[in-house]
């Protein structure tokens, strides 16, 4: 059993500098949700300074409320759980990395600070369930490499402060298959395979072979965006998400049964690419587009 996480509405769109109108968004989530995604990452409540692209996002979550989807956020703090909390929502996503640095440019704290942060929330979250991502997993563009016992140490605080699942980022898409097998053959020694996901951006076209790399050793959570679209305006580098058509492609062509309909979830995708003017850089979503002759 493999559990797919759609970022793109999120990882995706928070990357986009032109503004995409909010009823776009809400479609967005509807046509990915009839496509048979069931966990989506819907919005995320940050600073809207930091984020404008993020700045309608209780609109947005106020007008998918009826849908029958298992409902994420991400909040990087107290202020932004307190709103999150208002709505009908199955789960939110807390995040800290293992670069001082990045840290200080995306979150304005250090990690120590944002681990308080994240420690606020859990302390007054009642029924949601609470995801950590750990981000520059893999190496940090500020920082260069990252040593295995950082990493290990960051999911070992993510799961101390009551996370159910830690997502592994690897924010600006520097991982390679045989750093990912390194990594994940002493991680997976340390914690249990079915708490970890792996969040993979698809910077050098590595994206795929690192979730093979992850299926291989034991890892069946895995998190991607729709037509590839993210990245993160504080990680340089970043470029999209492993895009959720090639992801969903392959595991199809591997027997894995995900319910979801590749031809509805390009269609997802390109009407959002309609609105940034951009094209998916998915060589699946690209297939199915020429497949429906548009
Ligand atoms: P700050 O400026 O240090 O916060 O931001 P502050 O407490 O000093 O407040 C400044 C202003 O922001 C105040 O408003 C607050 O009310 C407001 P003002 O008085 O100026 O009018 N504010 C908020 N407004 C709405 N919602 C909130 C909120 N918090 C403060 N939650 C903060 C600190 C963390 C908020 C800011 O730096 C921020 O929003 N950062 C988020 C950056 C972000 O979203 N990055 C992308 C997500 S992470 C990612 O993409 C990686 C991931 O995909 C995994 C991977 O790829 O590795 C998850
Ligand atoms: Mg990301």
């Amino acid at each position: 059993m493999i559990k797919l996480i759609e970022v793109g509405p999120r990882d995706g769109l928070q990357n986009e500098s032109t503004f995409i109108p909010t009823n776009k968004k809400i479609e967005f989530i509807k046509n990915l949700y009839s496509a048979g995604l069931k966990n989506i990452e819907i919005a995320s409540f940050v600073n809207p300074k930091s984020i404008p692209q993020m700045s309608d996002a209780k609109d947005v979550v106020e007008n998918i409320q009826d849908l029958d989807f298992h409902k994420s956020v991400l909040v990087p703090n107290l202020k932004g759980y307190e709103i999150a909390s208002k709505f009908n929502l199955d789960e939110i996503s807390v995040f800290t990395t293992t670069s001082e640095k990045f840290c200080i440019k995306n979150t304005n704290c250090t990690i120590q600070e944002s681990y308080q942060r994240i420690n606020e929330i859990v302390s007054v979250s009642e029924n949601l369930k609470i995801r950590g991502y750990l981000s520059t997993v893999f190496g940090c563009p500020y920082e260069g490499d990252i040593s295995l016992e950082k990493v290990i140490e960051g999911i070992k605080n993510l799961f101390e402060l009551g996370c159910y699942e830690v997502s592994l980022g690897d924010t600006t898409g520097i991982a390679r298959p045989k750093q990912v097998r390194s990594y994940l053959n002493e991680i997976l020694k340390e914690f249990p395979h079915d708490k970890i996901a792996m969040h993979f951006h698809d910077t050098r076209g590595l994206a795929l072979s690192n979730v093979v790399e992850s299926l291989e050793r034991g890892v069946r959570i895995f998190d991607s965006s729709a037509g590839g679209l993210g990245g993160c305006p504080y990680a340089k580098g970043a470029s999209g998400n492993l895009a959720t058509e090639d992801l969903v492609s392959f595991l199809h062509g591997e027997g894995v049964k995900t319910g979801i309909d590749l031809k509805k979830l390009t269609l997802a995708s390109e009407n959002i690419f309609k609105v940034t003017q951009k094209q998916s850089l998915s060589k699946i979503h690209q297939l199915i587009m020429r497949e429906c002759g548009i």
